[in-house]
């Protein structure tokens, strides 16, 4: 495919909010208050946000910026540098990492699809009463990736911006009108002090990786998401300032969905350590004993049903960017390979909850651990290692193979302000300081280190 037939963003600000929308999902949603609970509440949103600003954001203009500079998927982009290299393994790497996330991904999306019609019909069924029937759970997962399938089609400026342009904005209010309500149950005061007083004793080692995993997650990093983004942006696109507001957006996102989770689970009486399950618990039981629950319920899980969907997309563009660029393939055969491949891993994903008891508790894996799950698995792998992983070689190809001066030339052709200070702090980052943090932070999990 030439460069004149590429697709391309049709606006800035529609790229900042499919990237936005990319960025924000479930990861803030639903993934970020049950790491956050299960890892000690306050001191793991702390060390979540320096996480975010030290490694996510540097890490985030390196993959835009190998985007725009080959306007190529994640393999392309690093073979317009490195060429044949081992480099492009790199590239892989961030193409399966596309497949296996949307696998499981897709597997909460379709609970948030299914929530949206169990609140508008008033049906109180417990979680785990929905997540173990197993043609319910696999239905909804086909029903979620027909969905990612059909924007996908479209392509980026047609397809992807349209739809991420429409409804992020409207994700916001929804949350602060259930904070409101939360704050106002009894109990709510011991849910706000877990999630905003620091306890430091709760914080061990794997709450470091978590920390940083969940900065990779919620940022849709280490894949090569955002290099695929990226590809579509233009050389006056200002990327250091589309970075800073999806990385801002997410935080807030993520800061008032904890806002909205906490206190409701400690005035309901529930577990912070929950676990995935954790919003789907806690909320529903909220919008059942507040005035006009039913429409704040839907509205939310409408949201969130949105807020997955633009996420899903940018996880199936990696690989299907990849078969158009590299492999030549027309959009809509590459769209259902890479769904076809998806449900292959998906399914055992889906039925991870009581659909499957093989599945929910996998007999080969040590009693011991917590992740006891074919979901856990996927979700620990690809949640907290693989894209920290991946991160690691963006920050060295970039900072050590293809060159930093190179990489900031680029990033100047949108944005000259960024030459100068901005551009050598940028630069030790991804030279020195991303890779060191990971490496050890890797290294601690797999205890090879230790403090
Ligand atoms: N960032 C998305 C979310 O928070 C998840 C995601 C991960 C999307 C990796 C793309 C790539 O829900």
């Amino acid at each position: 495919m030439t460069d004149q037939t590429r697709d391309a963003w049709g606006s800035q600000l529609g790229f900042i909010l499919a990237a936005t929308g990319s960025a924000v999902g479930l990861g803030h949603i639903w993934r970020f208050p049950y790491v956050a609970g299960e890892n000690g509440g306050a001191a793991f949103v702390l060390l979540y946000i320096g996480s975010v600003f030290l490694i996510g954001l540097p890490i985030l203009l390196v993959e835009l910026t190998l985007g725009r500079h080959s306007h190529r998927d994640p393999v392309g982009a690093i073979k317009a540098i490195a060429g044949q290299s081992g480099w492009k393994y790199l590239g892989y790497l961030g193409v399966a990492s596309g497949v296996f996330i949307l696998s499981f991904y897709t597997v909460v999306a379709g609970w948030t699809f299914g929530y949206l019609f169990k609140t508008l019909i008033g049906d109180l069924t417990p979680f785990g009463a929905f997540s173990n029937n197993a043609l319910l759970n696999g239905g909804l997962y086909l029903a979620f990736l027909l969905m990612t399938v059909g924007v996908v089609y479209g392509g980026i400026s047609g397809g992807i911006e349209k739809w991420s342009k429409i409804l992020m904005p409207i994700l916001p209010v929804i949350l602060i009108a259930i904070i409101i309500y939360g704050l106002t149950l009894d109990g709510a005061g011991a849910g706000v002090s877990f999630y905003l007083k620091p306890d430091f004793s709760r914080i061990s080692t794997d709450t470091v990786l978590v920390a940083l995993g969940q900065a990779f997650f919620a940022n849709s990093l280490g894949m090569g998401a955002m290099v695929t983004y990226g590809s579509y942006l233009k050389d006056s696109d200002n990327i250091p300032g589309s970075g800073l507001s999806v990385v801002l957006f997410g935080l807030l996102i993520s800061f008032l969905a904890g806002f909205a989770i906490f206190p409701a689970v400690f005035a309901m009486g529930a577990s912070p350590a929950e676990g995935p399950q954790l919003v789907f618990v806690v909320l529903p039981q909220i919008f059942a004993s507040m005035p006009g629950g039913v429409l704040v319920g839907f509205a939310f899980f409408l949201i969130l049903t949105i807020a997955a969907l633009t996420s899903t997309i940018s996880m199936m563009e990696v690989p299907v960017a990849f078969l158009i660029d590299e492999k030549k393939m027309v959009r809509k055969t590459a769209v259902w390979v890479v769904a076809g491949v998806t449900v292959l891993f998906g399914i055992p994903s889906a039925l991870s909850f009581g659909g499957s008891a093989f599945f929910t508790d996998l007999p080969f894996l040590p009693e011991a651990w917590s992740v006891d799950s074919f979901f856990d698995i996927m979700d620990y792998i690809f949640g907290n290692v693989a894209l920290p992983v991946g991160g690691f070689f963006f920050a060295v190809f970039l900072g050590w193979r293809w060159g930093i001066d190179e990489a900031i030339a680029e990033i100047a052709k949108g944005n000259q302000s960024f030459l100068g200070i901005k551009s050598k702090v940028w630069g030790v980052l991804v030279k020195y300081v991303c890779p060191i943090i990971i490496v050890i932070v890797l290294l601690n999990a797999m205890g090879i280190i230790s403090f």
